[in-house]
C-alpha cells in the first residue's frame, strides 16, 4: 500500500459533534437492558437481543464475535441508530437516543457515527472521490472544494492516491473496500461500526483492510466495533465481545498469549490527533 500523507484538520467537521465524545477514554456508548424484538404481536415474533448492557469509550478498537443468527447485525444496526431498540436505554456521545426524533437520529448518526459493510455500497457510477465525497454532499446540499480536498486527502492515505477517479468495478475488493473506509471518514465520526468489513476478501487484502482500520485507530483515536468471523482478525482487536443467543457471553481483553501486532511497524506517523 502506498504511504499515506498528513491528514489535516478536517474542514468539514459539523461544528455540532459532541466535543467531549472525542476525548480519548470518554463514554461514548452505554447500552443498559437492550431489547430487539421484531414483527412484535404477531405469530412469528421474535426476540434477537434479550437484555445487553454494553459501554464502549472514546479510543477502544473492539470485536463483536459470535454465531451466525447471534445477533450482531442488530446489535449493530441499534448502535448505528438504524433501528430503535425496543426496550432499554442507549446513550451515544452523551445523548439519549429514545429521546431523539428522527431527524434528531439522522444529526446524531452523521457527526458521530461512520459505517463499514461487508459489501462496500459504494455508488457505482460515482467515482472514488464523489463516493467518498457523498456523506459532505448528503448534509452540505453541495461538495465544497475542502470536501473534496478533505476526500482526495483519505484516498491518499488509504492508498489510493492513484486511483480517485476510478469508479468502483475499476476498482479490486480490497480497493473497494478501502474507499469505503475513507467515506465512513469522511465526517470525522467518534465511533466506525464495521460488519464483517473483510467477509468478502480473500486473506491478503483481509489483512491489508484490517491494518487499515486499525492504523486509523492507532494514529487519529477513532474507535472501532467490528464484526468478525475470523478468530486470527478478533486476536488482533483490543477487546473482544461475543453475542451467544443475544447475549453477550463474553467480554474482555484479548489475552497477551493469542494477540497478534496490530499494524506494521513499518508505517510512519502521518494522521494527527482529530481536531475537534
Ligand atoms: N428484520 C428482521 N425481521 C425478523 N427477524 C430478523 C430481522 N433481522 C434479523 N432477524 C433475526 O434475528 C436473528 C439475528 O440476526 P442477525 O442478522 O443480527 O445475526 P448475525 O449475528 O449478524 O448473523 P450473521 O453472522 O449470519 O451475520 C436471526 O434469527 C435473524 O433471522
Ligand atoms: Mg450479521
Amino acid at each position: 500500500m502506498a504511504l499515506p500523507k498528513r491528514i489535516t484538520a478536517n474542514p468539514t467537521a459539523s461544528p455540532s459533534a459532541n466535543p467531549s465524545a472525542r476525548q480519548m477514554g470518554a463514554e461514548l456508548v452505554q447500552l443498559s437492558g437492550i431489547r430487539k424484538v421484531y414483527n412484535a404481536g404477531q405469530p412469528n415474533e421474535i426476540e434477537v437481543l434479550h437484555g445487553l448492557d454494553l459501554r464502549i469509550r472514546q479510543g477502544e478498537f473492539a470485536a463483536l464475535i459470535g454465531p451466525s443468527g447471534s445477533g450482531k447485525s442488530t446489535l449493530l444496526n441499534v448502535l448505528g441508530l438504524l433501528e430503535r431498540a425496543s426496550a432499554g436505554e442507549y446513550v451515544l456521545a452523551g445523548k439519549a437516543v429514545s429521546a431523539l426524533d428522527d431527524d434528531g437520529l439522522t444529526r446524531l448518526r452523521r457527526d458521530t457515527l461512520g459505517f463499514v459493510f461487508q459489501f462496500h455500497h459504494l455508488l457505482p457510477a460515482f467515482s472514488a472521490e464523489e463516493n467518498v465525497t457523498m456523506p459532505a454532499r448528503v448534509r452540505d446540499g453541495v461538495v465544497t472544494p475542502q470536501a473534496r480536498a478533505r476526500a482526495r486527502e483519505l484516498l491518499d492515505a488509504v492508498g489510493l492516491a492513484h486511483a480517485m477517479d476510478r469508479t468502483p468495478a475499476q476498482l479490486s475488493g480490497g480497493m473497494q473496500q478501502r474507499v469505503a473506509i475513507a467515506r465512513a471518514l469522511m465526517l470525522q465520526p467518534a465511533l466506525v461500526l464495521a460488519d464483517e468489513p473483510t467477509g468478502n476478501l480473500d486473506t491478503a487484502s483481509s489483512n491489508e483492510v484490517f491494518g487499515l482500520m486499525r492504523r486509523i485507530h492507532d494514529e487519529v483515536g477513532t474507535s472501532f466495533l467490528v464484526v468478525t468471523h475470523d478468530p486470527r482478525l478478533a486476536a488482533r482487536c483490543d477487546r473482544v465481545i461475543e453475542l451467544v443467543d443475544g447475549h453477550i457471553d463474553r467480554d474482555g481483553p484479548i489475552s497477551a498469549s493469542t494477540s497478534m501486532p496490530s499494524s506494521p511497524p513499518s508505517l510512519p506517523p502521518s494522521l494527527p490527533p482529530s481536531s475537534t
